[in-house]
């Protein structure tokens, strides 16, 4: 097959009402990606020549999405057939004797490999004009059904609304995904009507229309799970439910520990070495690569994030877009840490807010550490040297760098540079008052109140 004159188009005129959003239904996200997102991505591998998306009027938001690839507005939806029909304009100058691949927006389990076996069913000799991609419904109820001859021949497909009962008992449903021989579909097509129950144009009508023309069309079959459509909140979850399934298959089958894996939840994106633990309660939102060995422990958020081998994050650790830990360094419980790169075997083990921050290798930060990095204007960077340790309930105010090997001492507010190798402490002198809180004690024992508070009135 001339597969540099393939050419796909994207279906996602639909407004989706039935999503009760404000945002098209193909940008809700599945994975931390959008659905539109998925199948432009399941596209691109079949390396077409070009992909168009179909939207309605006043969605520039989803023609953002699917930028750069161009989109053509359907101004009103007149059924399947005829967004197709409109794509046309934006294919108009690339050679008509490829094929063309119709994929819904809202279908973003779909995998390249099921696209592949397309391909390969337009390939087989006789070459079928047009290849449907069908599934066995559970409950078939909603959608189009495949109408076959008795020698197993694709004749049609007639929509739920026009079926009769006959046709209603049939299980195989259309998934709506179509290859077809460009020239013969955009033929066929001008020649569907709008004469059914919907009066719209429906797209699979040039089964039948090929068919009474002598021209064989092909099925191929997937599991309901990989064609789920998308129409409703409750519908995106069971469709984000089995999005995460293969993720998480696909981590374990990389050689990724996943102790519980239904408590972890990934991004489409997110690269896991083998040898890394995941603890149960893990959210990976999108753009997190994670080193081998390093581990994940339980309930760690982690987005925008490099981590680097042999690693320890959490328990309870918020690790946000621009983080990095390099190897072996180690974010503890209730750390938060924002654009900032600790060095090899650095730690912050434990109640510490890192923004805006460059930890050297092997530094040390106490507990309750913050950097100060806003001052309500701006944002400001630490700098904090190799090997330095920094005392617990430290706040640094930014712009401000620890030298390497410095010391800071525990509660210190630093506000200057501290050198290299020097110790700063930043603190009011303590007092010590002998035998006081011995006292203190005995006088309250003695009145139930302590020395300096008001004396109990009589009666
Ligand atoms: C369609 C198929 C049906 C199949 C089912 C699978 C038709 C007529 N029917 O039905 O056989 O079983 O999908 O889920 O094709 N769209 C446009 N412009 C339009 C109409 C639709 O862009 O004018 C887009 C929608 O945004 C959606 C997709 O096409 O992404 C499918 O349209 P929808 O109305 O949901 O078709 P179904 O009734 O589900
Ligand atoms: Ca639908």
């Amino acid at each position: 097959m001339a597969s540099d004159h393939l050419v796909c188009v994207v279906l996602a005129a639909g407004k989706g009402t039935r999503m009760k959003s404000r945002q098209p239904k193909v940008l809700h996200e599945v994975a931390g990606r959008s659905m539109l997102g998925h199948v432009l991505d399941s596209l691109q591998a079949l390396d077409p020549a070009r992909i168009v998306v179909v939207v309605g009027p006043d969605m520039p938001e989803t023609a953002a999405a699917a930028a750069p690839h161009p989109c053509v507005v359907q101004a009103e939806q007149l059924g399947t057939g005829h967004a197709v029909l409109t794509a046309a304009e934006a294919l108009a100058d690339i050679d008509r004797d490829g094929d063309l691949l119709v994929v819904f927006g809202d279908t973003p389990l779909i995998t390249v490999a099921t696209l592949k076996r397309l391909v390969a069913a337009r390939a087989a000799q006789p070459a079928p004009a047009l290849v449907a991609l069908a599934f066995r419904a559970a409950d078939p109820a909603p959608y189009g059904r495949m109408l076959l001859d008795d020698s197993g021949r694709l004749t049609g497909v007639v929509e739920a609304v026009d079926a009769d009962a006959a046709q209603r008992r049939i299980d195989l449903c259309n998934a709506g995904v179509m290859l077809a021989e460009r020239r013969c579909l955009f033929d066929l097509l001008a020649k569907v009507g709008k004469d059914n129950a919907k009066g719209e144009y429906y797209l699979p009508d040039v089964y039948r229309l090929a068919y009474q023309a002598g021209l064989h069309g092909s099925v191929v079959e997937a599991s309901e799970a990989e064609v789920q459509g998308v129409n409703t909140q409750a519908e995106l979850a069971v469709v984000e439910a089995e999005m995460q399934t293969r993720l998480r298959a696909a981590a374990m089958a990389g050689g990724v520990t996943l102790i519980d894996p239904a408590a972890v939840w990934f991004s489409h994106d997110t690269a896991l070495a083998p040898g890394v633990l995941v603890e149960p309660n893990v959210v990976f939102a999108p753009g997190v690569s994670v080193g081998e060995g390093a581990r994940i422990r339980a309930f760690s958020h982690l987005e925008g994030a490099r981590i680097g081998a042999g690693a320890t994050v959490g328990p309870y650790a918020r690790l946000r877009p621009g983080t990095e830990l390099s190897e072996g360094a180690k974010v503890g419980n209730f750390v938060e840490v924002k654009n900032a790169r600790l060095g090899k075997g650095a730690k912050a083990n434990h109640l510490t807010y890192l923004g805006d921050a460059e930890i050297g290798p092997e530094a040390n930060v106490g507990a309750g550490t913050i950097t100060c990095n806003y001052d309500g204007f701006t944002k400001s960077r630490t700098e904090i040297g190799a090997g330095a340790f920094i005392g617990s309930n430290t706040a640094l105010v930014a712009p401000v760098k620890v030298g390497a090997g410095a010391i800071v001492g525990a509660g210190s507010t630093i506000t200057r540079d501290v050198p290299e190798d020097a110790l700063a402490v930043e603190r009011n002198d303590q007092q010590n008052r002998q035998g006081r809180a011995k006292r203190y004690r005995e006088l309250k024992q003695k009145t139930g109140k302590a020395d300096g508070e008001p004396k109990a009135k009589d009666g």
